[in-house]
This record gives structure tokens, C-alpha cells and sequence, in this order.
């Protein structure tokens, strides 16, 4: 009998790491791989909750698949994941009926056990898996898949957050922090490198919060970690994603001048540059603070591109308070960066304000900021035309001859006329030709050379 699936991944960059975890997992277990739902005897809905409409469309897919069921005259398997399950749990199936399995996040081990029971059920009934449990959710078995096919790949070193910001999820749908040994993380990295990897990019909810146990007793922070990674033969990149940055020490600055192989770019959020609506929003630090960090970071690594994420229309958010937020903005100057529009999420602190801001202010707020940080991206896009940076290319481009990657500024770059380059990912230096709003392009320095 064919037992087929299909993973559909919404939200962040640890999703799309879980939902390659489940696909090893799946494999390990005898399924196979399929691009689309409509083909799949498991479909499995890979959610996100952070952000306003997403449970909702979640249950439009669902939906779709029950009358996808209906018209193929049969009854596929649907597991829905990630955070919309934990927030949800059992509204799930009482909403969708035709869903077999929801699994939070932390119990994604439990799959193939999960997937078993629900096969002898026979597509009767249901089951809900959102504790939280204390031991490492993929255990030590992880594989390296996939990393040789693009030189790039995705580590998970820390989950969850204590943090509490008043208007976020994440504490409630991804528990407590919790870091991962030290040692399964070297073993896992020396395993994607082995498989291809050039660059790895570390993810936590709160990743600079690290503070795993050391292979030699004791804890490593983030820095050290990164320090014993960079010493991995083969290794060239290292990124680390999202921070915090209450948890931007000293040793992480000093990592930032003293390894090279961590690249100059920085996503460290800061919602908003107002005192009062950073107070609100308990994210106890002040827009000064912030301004500091980036300062001392720049002065460790100049070449350092800064990236962040933006709040707009938080509850009791005034014009000025914006406007201080447009001034951080101005004062940072980001090579990019995401914005939003604040939407209250359920059981979160500040879901219960009655100070709402009205949707078309926010909605002007949103604009004028984005207008400001495009801005901003295209200059430092402009500003990089005329260099030669070492490129990591990822894959093949649009056009023949041509190479996709990244910048070690995080910058999305097409790279023409690169038929002679090496084949496979390659690390390769490139003159940026062209800046555009999103991208540059670029040439091969050592082909043109040659040529
Ligand atoms: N409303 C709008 N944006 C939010 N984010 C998190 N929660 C909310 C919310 N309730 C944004 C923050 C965070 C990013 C991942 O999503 O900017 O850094
Ligand atoms: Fe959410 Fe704040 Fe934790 Fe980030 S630090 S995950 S915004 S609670």
C-alpha cells in the first residue's frame, strides 16, 4: 500500500527546519515524499500563530482538503503541527473532523507512534499532542539531509521564550527556553557539513539566550558556541537567528569581531524606538539601549548589516511615539528589515488593552515606515554596487548561466555568466554589477578574470 505525504510550512525559519525533521522522520517511517496535498494519503499543516488570520486559514485549508476528500471519494490523513496546534488543541478537530492528529510543537517525536494509533482507528476519532516534554523533541537521531544541495542548512540550538512581550504568542505555543546540549549540537553540525553544508544558520526563538550544556561540564553561551563551531574543517558560514536583545553580552559582540566566519548581518528586533511602547510591550529596554548595542556591534564588525522587526499601531501608541520609531529607524539605518501591523493575539497581556489603535492609523503608520526601511534598502543595496564579496551560491538562477545565493550581507543576489564556475554550492567572489529594491546582481570575479 502507498503511504504518501505532503508538508505544508507556514511562518518562521524554525518551522521550515521542523518540517524538515518530520520529513526524516516520515521517511524513516516508510512514507514518501509528494509536491502537493492533492496526491497525499497524509497531508500534514505545518501552522504559525503569530500574526492575525492564521488559525483562520488554517480552517479554510482544512476545508479544502474535506472537499478535496469528497470529491476524490476518499479520506486522507491530516495532522496539523506547529503553533496554531498548541494554541488550539482540541478546537482543532471539534472545527475540522476530518483531522486525525494535532501535535504541538514539542511532541513531534511522538509522529510515527501518533500515526500508527490513528491508522487503527481507521479514520474514526482523534489524537491531540501538545505537552511539553522535557526531553529533546527529535532526540539525538537527527539526519543531514538536503544540506549538500544548497551549501546552506538550518540548525535549532535553543526553543521557546521566557521573554513575555505583552503582544506575543511564542512563551505560550513554544514553552520555556530550553537549549540544547552543546555536544549533539557540534554532532548535528559535523554531520551537515559532512553533507554538504558551507554555511549553517542557527535558530532559537531567542537564540542569543543560549546556554547549553558544555561538552566538559558547565554551560556554553551563544558565543562560545559559535567560537567552537568556527572551528569546524570545511565550515565557512555561520548566522544565528532571531535575538533578543536584552542578551546581546559582551562575548557576542567580541564574536562578532573576533570570527570570522560569522558574517556581518544582524537580525535583532526592536519593535519599536519609544520608551513607553517598548515599557508596554515588556521588552525592558529603552530605544537608547538599542542604539548602544548597534554602536558597539559596529565597532566590532563595521561591515555589520542590521536587520529588524517592527511593531506598528501597539495599543496606546501615539503619533509621537511613531515618530520615535521613524527616528530609530533613521538612526540605525537597516539593510532590511519586517514591519507589522499589531494584531492582538489570544491570552496574551495585551490582547485585553481597550486602548486599540484604529485600523486606518495603523494601516498610514505601516506604510510610512515600510516607505522609510525600503528606502533604506535600496540605498544600502546601492551602496554595495562596485564591490567584490565573497558569494555563497545556493542554486541554479532564472535565466541559464546563472547562480542564485547570498551575500554575506544576507542580500539576495543573481549572478550572471557563472556556466565556469565550480558546480554545486560554491563560495565564490562576485562584483556586484546592479542594485535593485530586494537584490543585487553581480559577476564572477575570477571567470571574468580568465575570460
Ligand atoms: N502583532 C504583530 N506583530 C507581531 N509579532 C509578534 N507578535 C505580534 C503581534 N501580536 C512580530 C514581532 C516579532 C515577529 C516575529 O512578529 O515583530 O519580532
Ligand atoms: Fe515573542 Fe518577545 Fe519572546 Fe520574541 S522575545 S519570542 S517577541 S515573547
Amino acid at each position: 500500500m502507498s503511504k504518501s505525504y505532503a508538508i505544508t510550512s507556514f511562518g518562521c525559519q524554525m518551522n521550515v527546519y521542523d518540517a524538515e525533521r518530520m520529513a526524516e522522520i516520515l521517511e524513516a517511517d516508510g512514507w514518501q515524499a509528494v509536491a502537493d496535498a492533492e496526491s497525499a494519503d497524509l497531508v500534514v499543516l505545518n501552522t504559525c500563530h503569530i500574526r492575525e488570520k492564521a488559525a483562520e486559514k488554517v480552517y479554510s485549508e482544512l476545508g479544502r482538503l474535506r472537499a478535496l476528500d469528497r470529491d476524490q471519494g476518499r479520506r486522507r490523513q491530516v495532522a496539523v503541527t506547529g503553533c496554531v496546534a498548541q494554541a488550539e488543541g482540541e478546537e482543532i478537530p471539534r472545527r475540522a473532523p476530518n483531522v486525525d492528529l494535532v501535535i504541538g510543537p514539542q511532541a513531534y517525536h511522538r509522529l510515527p507512534e501518533l500515526l500508527g494509533a490513528a491508522a487503527h482507528r481507521a479514520g474514526s476519532g482523534h489524537a491531540v499532542a501538545t505537552e511539553f516534554a522535557a526531553e529533546a523533541k527529535f532526540g539525538s537521531a537527527r539526519v543531514a539531509r538536503g544540506a549538500g544541495a544548497t551549501g546552506t542548512a538550518f540548525l535549532t540550538v535553543q526553543e521557546g521564550c521566557d521573554k513575555f512581550c505583552s503582544f506575543c504568542v511564542v512563551p505560550y505555543t513554544r514553552g520555556a527556553e530550553y537549549s540544547r546540549p552543546a555536544a549533539d549540537i557540534l554532532a548535528e553540525a559535523r554531520r551537515l557539513v559532512a553533507a554538504g553544508a558551507l554555511e549553517l544558520t542557527l535558530l532559537g526563538q531567542n537564540v542569543n539566550a543560549y546556554h547549553g550544556a558544555a561538552p566538559d561540564g558547565g554551560e556554553w553561551s551563544l558565543a562560545r558556541l559559535l567560537a567552537a563551531l568556527a572551528e569546524l574543517p570545511g565550515l565557512e558560514r555561520l548566522r544565528y537567528t532571531t535575538s533578543h536583545p536584552l542578551e546581546v553580552t559582551p562575548d557576542l559582540v567580541a564574536a562578532h569581531r573576533d570570527l570570522p566566519q560569522l558574517m556581518p548581518y544582524l537580525h535583532l528586533p526592536v519593535q519599536s524606538g519609544s520608551d513607553a511602547v517598548l515599557q508596554a510591550m515588556n521588552r525592558r529596554h529603552r530605544a537608547d539601549d538599542y542604539l548602544r548595542l548597534v554602536a558597539d556591534l559596529r565597532a566590532a564588525r563595521p561591515d555589520l548589516a542590521m536587520s529588524g522587526d517592527f511593531i506598528v499601531g501597539f495599543p496606546g501608541e501615539s503619533d509621537a511615539d511613531f515618530a520615535a520609531t521613524l527616528d530609530l529607524v533613521r538612526a540605525v539605518g537597516y539593510a532590511q528589515a519586517y514591519s507589522f501591523k499589531y494584531s492582538p493575539r489570544p491570552g496574551t497581556p495585551a490582547a485585553e488593552r481597550e486602548d486599540a489603535v484604529p485600523e486606518p492609523v495603523k494601516a498610514e503608520r505601516l506604510a510610512a515606515l515600510q516607505a522609510l526601511l525600503q528606502e533604506q534598502q535600496r540605498r544600502f543595496n546601492e551602496a554595495s554596487v562596485g564591490r567584490v564579496l565573497p558569494v555563497l551560491l545556493e542554486r541554479p538562477g532564472r535565466r541559464p548561466g546563472q547562480r542564485a545565493g547570498r551575500t554575506p550581507q544576507m542580500q539576495a543576489i543573481h549572478v550572471d555568466a557563472a556556466q565556469d564556475l565550480p558546480p554545486g554550492p560554491v563560495i565564490s567572489r562576485v562584483r556586484i554589477t546592479a542594485a535593485h529594491a530586494n537584490s543585487v546582481s553581480g559577476m564572477p570575479v575570477d571567470a571574468a578574470a580568465a575570460a
